[in-house]
């Protein structure tokens, strides 16, 4: 069966694991017949929103773009993917307010344990001073308060995150 547009929004630290989750739910998702789209902060910025840093404002502009793609994909019945850090909870909200279907999912994982992967070397420059605006080194992460879905990376493997998505978005009725 077509599914329902969704959009599944991974917010979480750099290096948590949001866009790996994303990537092995969508392989899943088109495994099954389902139509998809993910949405990735680094794919975004290098091809959407060159223009755009990481202050405050420029994270809202962010995220004010993504939504907007992300309505008009949802709209069309395609679940989205949109991996983004989106630190504020303001800009959650933002989203969740303009998606009419919205899955919030906390890709938690602690400072300690991003900085430890430090898969792009992001961290130890962060941590020398050299990027400023650094998220949870020198600039802001929120979390969210009240996520429908909560996974722990530092704890589930991939594949039990990833599973642990799929059997919610059914639960929910989005897939079957
Ligand atoms: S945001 O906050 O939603 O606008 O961020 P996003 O669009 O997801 O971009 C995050 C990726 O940008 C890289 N990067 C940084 N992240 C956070 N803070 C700073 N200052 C920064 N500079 C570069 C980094 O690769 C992020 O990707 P992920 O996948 O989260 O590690
Ligand atoms: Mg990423």
């Amino acid at each position: 069966m077509r599914s329902k547009g969704v959009a599944v929004w991974l917010t979480g630290l750099s290096g948590s694991g949001k866009t790996t989750i994303a990537k092995k739910a969508e392989t899943k998702l088109i495994q099954r017949g389902q139509p998809v789209q993910r949405l990735d902060g680094d794919v975004v910025r290098a091809r959407l929103t060159k223009d755009l840093g990481f202050s405050q404002a420029d994270r809202f502009t962010q995220v004010e773009r993504v939504t907007y793609v992300a309505e008009l994909l949802t709209y069309h019945g395609i679940i989205v993917l949109a991996s983004l850090i989106s630190p504020y909870r303001e800009l959650r909200a933002y989203a969740r307010h303009h998606i009419p279907s919205f899955v919030e999912v906390y890709v938690r994982c602690p400072l300690e344990e991003c900085a430890k992967r430090d898969v792009k070397g992001l961290y130890a420059r962060a941590f020398q001073g050299e990027i400023p605006h650094f998220t949870g080194v020198s600039d802001p992460y929120e979390e969210p308060e009240n996520p429908e879905l909560i996974l722990d990376t530092q704890w589930e493997t991939v594949d039990e995150s990833v599973e642990k998505l799929l059997r919610y978005l059914e639960r929910q009725g989005y897939i079957s």
